[in-house]
């Protein structure tokens, strides 16, 4: 409707008939506007594929002359344009007891079908009921028009959704061609078509977070959240609250409600990491949602019931735990009722200089720099190197090596990287290496960093303009850094 009137395209061949549609409409001009008139198939089905949304009822006479009529021009008109309605309207003389007729007319696709008053009278049809008949056909139209819409929203965000999945399989992609991550991968897949719980076991760094995220998105589960809970990350008092949430008004500070995780990961997955840290109290409260698949939310007198896919990982063990009484046994079957066992980096040599290249080749596009060329000895250390932080530490370095601006990778290189040799190989330029136990945060982090980068470019430049200009940024600007960091 472009005037906020039903507009009407007539298909009539004889000229008494047209002014009598036109007579039969006039007292409705208000609300109906015969936008055109046609008298052939051929010249409709141009008209309407020119002027797509011109139309919104045709009324077209059965009987009109030239090769395209009736049902044929009917479905043509469809294939056009599937929501514009068309209203048959036929001679007197035929048809009138014939319900196959008419039903075949509606099935290949008209609305209405009606047969003309005869000739000695002005009206072509009762117009009331005429007008009646048109305004069901634009309601219809209407209808029509608003499914394709959300038929094309939904395809729209279903095919949104399927990109993102995609994204993230891409993302989170495991790197290896080891027979040992090659059986990792064949495993994922079968885990993933099932819905049972995962146990993952490995070192700290061997991708056992990662891999829960592949069983993840490859499982029905994928349009759901994974939620991810570091267990050792939540003080004692709060786990139960974080966990399962409270309501308004639970305990004093409970000033609005809050879902818990198991919540926010129904339908999903959820992935605890580091089990072994988690209290025993906590531990026998898994357990129940384990096994009822219900949880307790703290101020809420029943239950609730959520589907959640678990998948726990630990970096102990658990069978040692469990024999010290820190670790439930109960808990611990039903977690472990699949597991994957993910092998440290130095047991798994082949992929070491593979997922190195892949890391070197991802740093690079991301800092905008160049590729270091790799050497023969740089790849030999690499593979000899024992690992202890598994690939997390391999991807460390690899970050660090990047940000070094090395243009070869030699042992000199990978050695200070790893920050086991004096950093002397890069030039000057020294990257803070922190251990496990003393981690900065990350302000603080960034801004030492900022400022030895600083102070290595300037070192390795004439002027303050020169610094600046590598840098990326304007003179005073420069100097505004500089303060900030402390320099000068
Ligand atoms: N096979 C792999 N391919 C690509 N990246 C990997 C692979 N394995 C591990 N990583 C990367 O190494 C880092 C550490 O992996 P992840 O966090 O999954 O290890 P983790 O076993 O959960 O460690 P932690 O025990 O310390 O929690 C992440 O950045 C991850 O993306
Ligand atoms: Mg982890």
């Amino acid at each position: 409707m472009t005037n906020n009137k039903i507009n009407i395209l007539i298909v009539e061949d004889e000229e008494f008939d047209v002014q009598r549609i036109q007579t039969t409409l006039k007292p409705f001009e208000e609300i109906i506007c015969i936008k055109d008139i046609v008298s052939s198939g051929k010249d409709t089905l141009k008209l309407i594929k020119s002027n797509k949304h011109l139309f919104d009822v045709v009324i077209l006479d059965y009987q009109i002359s030239g090769g395209l009529r009736g049902e044929e021009l009917i479905e043509d008109i469809k294939k056009v344009d599937s929501t514009l309605q068309v209203i048959v309207i036929t001679k007197m003389t035929i048809n009138q007891t014939d319900l196959q007729f008419a039903t075949q007319l509606i099935e290949s696709g008209a609305s209405w079908f009606g047969t003309k008053n005869p000739t000695d009278l002005d009206y072509i049809y009762q117009p009331t009921d005429f007008v009646l008949a048109i305004k069901n056909a634009y309601e219809k139209r209407k209808l029509e028009i608003e499914k394709e819409v959300l038929k094309k929203e939904h395809t729209n965000s279903q095919s949104k959704l399927e990109n993102n999945i995609q994204k993230a399989i891409n993302r989170y992609s495991l790197i290896g061609e080891s027979s040992a991550m090659k059986s990792i991968k064949r495993t994922i897949e079968t885990y993933a078509a099932t819905d049972a719980n995962v146990l993952i076991i490995g070192e700290s760094g061997t991708g056992k977070e990662l891999v829960a995220r592949n069983i993840h998105y490859f499982s029905q589960r994928k349009y759901e959240n994974f939620v991810t809970v570091n267990c050792p990350a939540i003080p004692n008092d709060l786990i139960e609250s974080e966990l399962f949430g409270y309501e308004k008004g639970a305990f004093t500070d409970a000033k609005e409600e809050k879902a818990g995780l198991f919540e926010q990961a129904n339908g999903g997955t959820f992935f605890l990491d580091e089990i072994s840290e988690l209290p025993l109290l906590a531990q026998a409260k898994l357990l129940r949602v384990l096994e009822n698949g219900e949880i307790d939310k703290i101020g809420r007198k029943k239950s609730y019931g959520v589907n959640v896919r678990v998948i726990a990982a630990t970096n102990k063990n658990l069978e040692v735990l469990m024999h010290e009484r820190q670790f439930r046994e109960d808990l611990y079957y039903r977690l472990n009722i699949l597991n994957i066992h993910l092998p440290p980096l130095r047991e798994r040599k082949e992929d070491i200089v593979c997922l190195f290249n892949n890391f070197i080749e991802k740093s690079c596009n991301e800092f905008h720099v160049y590729t270091p060329e790799n050497t023969e000895e740089g790849c030999r250390f690499l593979t000899d190197f024992h690992w202890p932080g598994n690939v997390r530490q391999l991807k460390n370095v690899v970050q660090r090596l990047v940000l070094m601006g090395t243009s070869a990778i030699g042992v000199d290189e990978v050695e200070a990287a790893l920050g086991i040799k004096n950093q002397g190989a890069f030039g000057g330029f020294a990257l803070p290496i922190y251990s496990k136990e003393e981690v900065p945060h990350l302000k603080e982090a960034e801004l030492e960093f900022r400022r030895r980068f600083v102070q290595f470019v300037r070192k390795n430049s004439r002027t303050d303009a020169e610094t600046a200009n590598k840098l990326g940024i304007a003179r005073s600007n420069f100097h505004r850094l500089c303060k900030e960091l402390g320099l000068k």
